[in-house]
C-alpha cells in the first residue's frame, strides 16, 4: 500500500535508506562477515570472467556493479543488455559465470539468455527481488534484493539494491581471493553512511522540485553528463527522465559530447552534470563549461570533496566506489517531480508494463 503517499515512486525513493539498512543485516553478521552461501563466493571465486545480463534499470545497475566487482575481487567483467546477449553470445572465457540482475525475476529477455546459459552448463547467479521467481528458479544460485514489493514501472530502489547486495558480494569474493581492497573495506560502516546521505537528499524535496521547475519546466529535450560511475548513472537519470517525464533525454559520457552530441546543445537546453570523483571532476566541470558557453542551462550534482560554489545540489561524502548509491537519488525526484509537474501518470507511464515478459 502507497499509504500517505500520492505516488509509489515517490514512496520507493524514500524507502531507499531503510533497505540500505536493512541489507546490512541481511549480508553482513555482527562481525562483519557476509552470511553470503559459501558455495556461491567460492564457485565466482574460481571463475576467470563475470557476465552480467540485464535490462533497462537493471542494465545500468550491472554497469555500476562492473566496476566494484571488478576492484574488489580483480576478476574481469563483461555487463550485457540480455535482449541482444540472446541473439548473439559474445566469446566466452574458460570459466565464466553469469549474474542475471532482475527486479521481476520475470523478464523473457532476460530468461531466454539463462535458458541458453543452461543448455551450455555455466553457472548462474540471479539477484532479484523476487523469491520464486522465474529467473530465481532457473539460475543455480539466488540472492534476493530485500527491498520489498516495488510497483512503480519506473525503477528505483531496485538499483539501489541491486548495486548494494553486488557489493557484499564482491566483498566476498575478494576476501577469499585475498584482494587487499576487499579486505580495507568496513562495509556495515559504509552502507550505514550511504543511508544516512540517501536521507539527507531526500530531505531536500522542495529543493529539487523547484530544480526541476526551473530546469526542466518546459524542455523537450536533456542531457546528463559524467565520467565512470557518473556516466553509468547519467545512463540511469536519463532513462528515468524519460520513462516518467516524456523527455527525451540522453546519459553521456561527458567527454563523448564534443565528438558529435554537442551539435544538439541550443539556447536554454538542460545538462546536467554529475560530478563526484575527484580524477575526473576538473575534466567534466570543463565540459559543463562548452556546454554552457553554447547556452546549455547547466546544473551540477556533486560531491562535498569536489563541490564548487553554486552547485545546485551537494552530496555528503561517501567511498568513491559507492557514489552512484547517493547520486542517483536526487536524480530520481529530479525524474519523479518532472512527471508530476507536466501532469503525467508517474506510476504508469505510457506503453510500459512492469514487467516485460515478451521478448
Ligand atoms: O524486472 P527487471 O529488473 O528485469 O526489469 C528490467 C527493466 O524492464 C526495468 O528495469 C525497466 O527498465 C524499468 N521500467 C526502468 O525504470
Amino acid at each position: 500500500e502507497k499509504g500517505l503517499y500520492p505516488h509509489y515512486m515517490l514512496k520507493e525513493i524514500d524507502e531507499q535508506p531503510s533497505v540500505m539498512r536493512t541489507l546490512i543485516s541481511e549480508y553482513l553478521t555482527e562481525d562483519g562477515l557476509s552470511t553470503i552461501d559459501k558455495k556461491i563466493v567460492s564457485h565466482m571465486a574460481s571463475s576467470d570472467r563475470i557476465y552480467i545480463v540485464g535490462c533497462g534499470t537493471s542494465w545500468h545497475a550491472g554497469l555500476v556493479g562492473k566496476k566494484i566487482i571488478e576492484e574488489l575481487t580483480n576478476i574481469p567483467v563483461e555487463v550485457h543488455l540480455a535482449s541482444e546477449m540472446g541473439y548473439d553470445m559474445p566469446l566466452l572465457s574458460e570459466k565464466p559465470f553469469f549474474i542475471f540482475l532482475t527486479q521481476s525475476g520475470e523478464t523473457a529477455d532476460s530468461r531466454q539468455v539463462l535458458v541458453k546459459v543452461n543448455e551450455l552448463n555455466l553457472p548462474s547467479l540471479t539477484i532479484t527481488n523476487v523469491k520464486g521467481s522465474t529467473l530465481s528458479r532457473e539460475a543455480t544460485y539466488t540472492l534476493l534484493l530485500h527491498a520489498g514489493p516495488e510497483i512503480a514501472v519506473a525503477s528505483t530502489k531496485a538499483y539501489t539494491s541491486q548495486i548494494a547486495v553486488m557489493t557484499y558480494l564482491a566483498q566476498a569474493i575478494g576476501l577469499e581471493k585475498g584482494i587487499e581492497l576487499a579486505k580495507s573495506i568496513d562495509l556495515a560502516h559504509e552502507m550505514a553512511i550511504i543511508a544516512s546521505v540517501m536521507d539527507s537528499m531526500i530531505s531536500e524535496k522542495e529543493l529539487i522540485s523547484g530544480l526541476s521547475e526551473s530546469f526542466l519546466g518546459t524542455t523537450r529535450n536533456a542531457f546528463f553528463i559524467g565520467r565512470g560511475l557518473d556516466y553509468a548513472v547519467s545512463m540511469e537519470a536519463a532513462l528515468k527522465l524519460k520513462e516518467i517525464s516524456y523527455i527525451q533525454a540522453e546519459g553521456f559520457a561527458a567527454g563523448e559530447l564534443k565528438h558529435g552530441t554537442i551539435a544538439l546543445i541550443e539556447e536554454g537546453t538542460p545538462v546536467i552534470a554529475i560530478i563526484t570523483d575527484k580524477h575526473t571532476a576538473s575534466h567534466t566541470r570543463g565540459n559543463a563549461k562548452e556546454v554552457e558557453s553554447r547556452g546549455a542551462n547547466v546544473l551540477t550534482i556533486s560531491l562535498e570533496d569536489v563541490a564548487h560554489d553554486g552547485d545546485e545540489l551537494v552530496l555528503l561524502p561517501v567511498h568513491n566506489l559507492l557514489t552512484p548509491l547517493v547520486s542517483v537519488v536526487p536524480l530520481q525526484l529530479l525524474a519523479y517531480y518532472a512527471s508530476l509537474q507536466r501532469g503525467l501518470d508517474v506510476d504508469k507511464p505510457r506503453n510500459l508494463a512492469k514487467s516485460v515478459t515478451v521478448e
